[in-house]
């Protein structure tokens, strides 16, 4: 990725004209490759969809009957793109949109999932630290028994000490992309599953 995607200005320009794209792979791909994790939570489960950009994951999620979504962009026009996308598919709004930053989410509002498409490895073109505050910040607002999901092309995005202290990290899951021609080599997506470490705060 270049380095311009951890800019805040890179994604406002971008969304002045994109007003839906799907990063990697579709969310029903994605939803998929999560297996039955999901189905282990309530469909009232807080979820926090982190980097919402211009994908319609929230409405993959709403119509799998998860209604308490916030969706988290730090560049507003997502959000708007977010809401339209949403009022598109179903006529109307229910999921919630949030200008905030994942590096520093507010502590006070809390998750069972915390679910991204392509967030992390934006971030990560800022340097590891911003990844090990994004850890950190996601860390501080998910329930001890909630689980962090995040689909990266990385196959090593969370190698880090400082993010594996708080995190136990597996890959879930590789999701093929899809291919321009049969003959094309095998590129995965990595589905990471993260869940946080007992007794770190
Ligand atoms: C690669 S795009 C992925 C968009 C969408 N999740 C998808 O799957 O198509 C990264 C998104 O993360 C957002 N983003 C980047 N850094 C962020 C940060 N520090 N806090 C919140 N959002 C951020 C960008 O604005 C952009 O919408």
């Amino acid at each position: 990725m270049p380095a311009d995607y951890e800019k805040q200005s890179y994604w406002h320009d971008r969304f002045a004209s994109e007003t839906a794209f799907e990063w990697y792979t579709s969310s029903a791909a994605f939803l998929n490759a999560l297996g039955p994790l999901l189905d282990k939570f309530p469909r009232d489960a807080g979820i926090l969809h982190l980097g919402s950009g211009t994908s319609d994951l929230h409405n993959h999620l709403r119509e799998r009957g998860f209604v308490n979504v916030t969706n988290i962009d730090y560049e507003p026009l997502a959000l708007q793109r977010g809401q339209q996308l949403e009022r598109n598919r179903f006529g109307d709004v229910r999921t919630r949109y949030l200008v905030a930053d994942a590096t520093q989410l507010d502590p006070k509002d809390t998750y069972q999932i915390a679910i991204d498409k392509g967030m992390a490895d934006a971030i990560a073109c800022g340097g590891t630290e911003a990844v090990v505050a994004t850890a950190e910040s996601i860390r501080r607002c998910l329930d001890p028994d909630g689980v962090w999901v995040c689909l990266s092309y990385s196959a090593s995005r969370f190698g880090l000490k400082a993010v594996q202290s708080l995190f136990d990290v597996q890959v879930l899951s590789r999701v093929p992309t899809p291919k321009s021609k049969p003959t094309n080599p095998d590129i995965f997506h990595f589905c990471y599953l993260l869940r946080p470490r007992q007794g770190v705060a």
